[in-house]
């Protein structure tokens, strides 16, 4: 048995990306990203999909916050598109890109939601990959000053920043393997390289919005969690988990302390470094100083998450039974990923957590009654956050959850064949349809948490709290319920 119990204060949002959304991509009204070039070579979007009208969202800006607001969402996050705000990544501004985001922020301000913005969601201006990209050290300063332009507009108002969102994915799937843009297949020295550059570039955008907006503002970043975590709560699986989540056993990107290490301690882990041998980066003086910059917040984005045992020698993956559910991008469901990541990461970095990103891919439609069921996304989130809820137990600070996603939208490689949202998007008709999974998060935030003890019908006819209720929800003793 396990309590619910989320602090007062909690933060409950939902997330989504400039490029999975967004649209209005014509030369007129922004500038080309990799994500762009990528969709149009051959072969790398599944189904040919690309993301030039994803979900009108520019057109249709105030009535998806209003759905926002029907949902109840706290806070928002999203991503500014670079070559929206600077066609060619540097130089000279598009007014008309950055008051988008401007009247984005202030359209959230007024319904109620607090703004959480992320720099860099994976759209390097094409003309500055055209320079190197990631492999040229001057995007450090590329970055920085797109970062200036962006906080000169937005940092009088925006209280949360993230730097750079999954640095494992845009390096490694898309330098390394070749899976998303830029779609390159290069060395294991080359990607350390711009690995390096990365680290730096977050470090130095840290920097331009610490100088640059009230104190209260907060600034983290929002990597993927790889998470091992335990098969039992015996100490010695435990022990295996937390070693497994932080080891680097064979040269490659995938892994937290590549990135989290320099970034949180000021150091590349050991381990990396005899993994990756003369293949590791040259670290001139002053870089590791940049890069590890007092962080507010560690975001974490979780979907998954590997069981794990204590053997003889450290500790292996344990199988998933046969038929162990999954969805329909095939990664297997994890609940207690959210449980252990937030805490081997917070034991490790000190930081407080927020969940940047969880959620699930379902094959969604609208039924003939016109609703949308989708009683898997339910489940699933309700089984994480029963987790999320022990990591609070446990003494995790974890501060807020971001539901992936607030609609359905771009899934990169993917195209639009897997569905994340809360809002159903017919993509023909741009018609959006509250899933039943959005009335039952709408109970979710009402309550504070509470209502994950309902079932999810009750659940999702949660009223709106008086005050009465507001006063009995924060005063309820912790919920006893069941974990599997
Ligand atoms: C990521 C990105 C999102 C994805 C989501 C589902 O985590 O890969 O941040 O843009 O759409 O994670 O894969």
């Amino acid at each position: 048995m396990r309590t619910v119990l989320f602090p007062q204060g909690f933060v409950w949002g939902a997330a989504s990306s400039a490029l999975q959304i967004e649209g209005a991509s014509s030369p007129a009204e922004r500038g080309e990203s990799i994500w762009d070039t990528f969709c149009r070579r051959e072969g790398s979007v599944h189904n040919g999909d690309n993301a030039a009208i994803a979900c009108d969202h520019i057109a249709r800006m105030p009535s998806d916050v209003a759905l926002m607001k029907q949902i109840g969402l706290k806070a928002y996050r999203f991503s500014i598109n670079w070559p929206r705000v600077m066609p060619d990544g540097v130089g000279a501004i598009n007014t008309a890109g950055l008051d988008f985001y401007d009247r984005l922020v202030d359209e959230l301000l007024a319904a109620d939601i607090a703004p959480w913005l992320t720099l860099y969601h994976w759209e390097l201006p094409q003309a500055l990959f055209n320079r190197g990209g990631w492999l040229n050290r001057s995007i450090v300063s590329w970055f920085a000053d797109y970062t200036d332009a962006v906080v000169r507009k937005l940092g009088d108002r925006v209280k949360h920043w993230m730097t750079l969102n999954e640095p494992q994915i845009f390096l490694w799937l898309g330098m390394s393997k070749g899976l998303h843009a830029p779609g390159l297949k290069l060395s294991t020295r080359e990607v350390l390289l711009a690995t390096h550059h990365a680290l730096m570039a977050h470090g130095r955008a840290a920097q331009v919005v610490r100088a640059q907006t009230p104190v209260g503002t907060r600034i983290g970043w929002a990597p993927v969690g790889k998470v091992d975590y335990p098969a039992t709560d015996t100490a010695a699986d435990v022990a295996a988990a937390r070693r497994m989540t932080f080891a680097i056993d064979k040269p490659d990107l995938w892994n937290n302390t590549w990135y989290a290490d320099p970034v949180c301690l000021g150091h590349y882990p050991e381990d990396g470094l005899r993994a990756f041998g003369s293949d590791a980066p040259h670290i001139a003086p002053g870089d590791m100083e940049l890069i590890k910059q007092p962080l507010d917040f560690y975001g974490l984005n979780i979907y998954a998450g590997t069981p794990t045992r204590a053997t003889a020698d450290g500790g292996a993956s344990v199988p998933w039974p046969i038929g162990h559910a999954r969805n329909a991008l095939n990664w297997p469901i994890a609940p207690p990923s959210l449980r252990w990541g937030p805490r081997f990461i917070w034991e490790r970095y000190k930081l407080p957590i927020v969940i940047t990103e969880n959620g699930m891919p379902n094959l969604d439609w609208v039924d003939l009654d016109g609703r949308v069921r989708d009683p898997q996304r339910i489940d699933y989130t309700r089984r994480y956050l029963f987790e999320l809820a022990a990591a609070i137990d446990d003494g995790v600070p974890v501060q807020g959850y971001f539901h992936w996603s607030v609609m359905d939208n771009f899934e990169w490689a993917e195209g639009y064949k897997d569905r994340f949202g809360l809002v159903h998007v017919d993509y023909a008709t741009q018609k959006r349809t509250l899933k039943d999974s959005a009335y039952w998060y709408r109970g979710v935030i009402r309550s504070n948490g509470q209502a994950l003890t309902l079932a999810a019908d009750a659940a999702m006819q949660l009223a709106e709290p008086t005050v009465a209720d507001v006063e009995e929800f924060s005063q309820q003793p912790a919920v006893a319920i069941a974990r599997s």
